[in-house]
């Protein structure tokens, strides 16, 4: 063994210092830049938490619009990495598609993957927001056999995500500005989250100077995981599997089983103690958008009925494991018309907002070095090579 601090899942090792983002996990606080998320939410667009992320400071009219129209122009991919979707399987899952296809970019943008160039750290940046709506959208057309649909930029950032994932050439698509709004706040909620594992995955691809591409196709494949971003594909599939109210008591009991792996999926958080506050105005746009779409999802009286029972159950209590991000969110999306396994590519588009502002602190931080963490040594002591003969 060295003399080094063992912290199995980085519980109390802080690995960078950083301006974004600030939790206070007991209280539910989130803050972006000193702004609290359920304002942010209410108030703000996604472009403009994008701004607020990456900038630093909230973006005056010239500076917005100039801004979104940077971004817009970046929204075509390359013609050639469309033919890459023709590679995978119709069944693929599209995060299995994301990874590839985002880390691809890496080829097909030699210009922007000088990271000791801010102005090329700039330009790659705003490609990755750009264009992630539109890859995902066509992880999307693609599993379901549809032809993609290039981006319209006279739609904003959301509307025009929607009109690429539900769009088709045939006919006219009118973005409704219900799903919009609510689908636009799902994307601020998930925008940054400080250095859940995903994000630390993306600084610490970038601390060895790999290009950005490459850093978030990483952070993709950190976030598929269902104990991270994966879990709102979980947590539906759960709330879809227990089906009517009267079966959660059953799950409860499983989930509360030691010798049970399975856990109420949307439940718990390494940092939040308390209620998620992202979990709360999940929640509200949930009934927002089932209100206004006239859906009367039984999943939703499920998932409320599981709320309260699990909020009022001691392990529960004694555990501090509150409803998260991806509790309500399945919901919503599911309103909307996305099949379960795009929940996940729609975090990682929001969250590639986070990954890149984060990744250019890291760059732009004189105290960073790449990121090596040490061990605790277990293994064998020193011991001769033994012939294969005499083993
Ligand atoms: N259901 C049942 N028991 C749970 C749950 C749950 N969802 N979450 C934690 N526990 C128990 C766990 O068994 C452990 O009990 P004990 O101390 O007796 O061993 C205790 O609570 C602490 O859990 P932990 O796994 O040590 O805590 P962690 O900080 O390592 O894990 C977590 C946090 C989010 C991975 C975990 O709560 C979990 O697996 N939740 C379900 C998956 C989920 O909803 N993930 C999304 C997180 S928010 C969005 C995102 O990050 O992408």
């Amino acid at each position: 063994t060295g003399a080094f601090t063992y912290d199995p899942g980085f519980t109390s090792t802080a690995s960078c210092e950083s301006k974004i983002t600030y939790i206070d996990g007991d209280q539910g606080v989130l803050l972006h830049r000193g702004y609290p998320i359920d304002q942010l939410a209410e108030k703000s667009s996604f472009m403009e938490v994008a701004y607020l992320l990456m900038r630093g400071e909230l973006p005056n009219p010239d500076d917005y619009d100039e801004f979104v129209r940077t971004i817009t122009r970046h929204t075509m991919i390359h013609e050639q990495l469309a033919m890459f979707y023709r590679g995978f399987r119709r069944d693929a899952h599209p995060m299995a598609i994301m990874c590839g296809v985002v880390g691809a970019l890496s080829a097909f943008y030699h210009d922007s993957t000088d990271i000791n160039d801010p102005v090329q750290r700039r330009i790659a940046s705003h490609r990755l927001i750009a264009k992630m709506p539109t890859i995902a959208a066509m992880a999307y057309k693609y599993s379901v056999g549809q032809p993609f649909l290039y981006p319209d930029n006279s739609l904003s950032y959301t509307g025009n995500f929607l009109r690429m994932t539900f769009g088709v050439p045939a006919e006219a698509y009118e973005v409704d500005p219900v799903i919009e709004a609510a689908m636009d706040k799902i994307f601020i909620l998930h925008a940054d989250h400080e250095q859940n594992a995903s994000t630390s995955t993306v600084r610490l691809a970038g601390s060895s100077g790999a290009n950005p591409f490459a850093c978030i196709a990483a952070g993709i494949a950190c976030l598929w995981g269902p104990a991270h971003g994966g879990a709102n594909e979980a947590a539906l599939e759960m709330l879809r599997e227990i089906g009517t109210p009267d079966k959660i008591p059953e799950y409860i009991k499983r989930a509360k089983d030691k010798d049970d792996p399975f856990r109420l999926m949307g439940f718990g958080h390494r940092v939040y103690k308390n209620y998620d506050p992202r979990a709360k105005v999940m929640q509200k746009t949930a009934n927002e958008v089932l209100d206004k779409l006239g859906v009367d999802d039984p999943i939703f009286d499920v998932a409320r009925e599981l709320e309260q029972i699990a909020l009022n159950d001691d392990y529960f209590v004694e555990k501090k494991l509150y409803p998260n991000v991806d509790f309500y969110s399945g919901v919503i999306l599911s309103a909307i018309g996305f099949p379960t396994s795009m929940f996940t590519v729609l975090f990682a588009l929001a969250r590639t907002v986070g990954w890149v502002a984060q990744w250019n602190e890291m760059i732009e931080d004189p105290a960073q070095k790449i990121g090596r963490p040490r061990q605790l040594y277990t293994g064998a002591t020193a011991r001769d090579y033994v012939e294969i003969t005499n083993r």
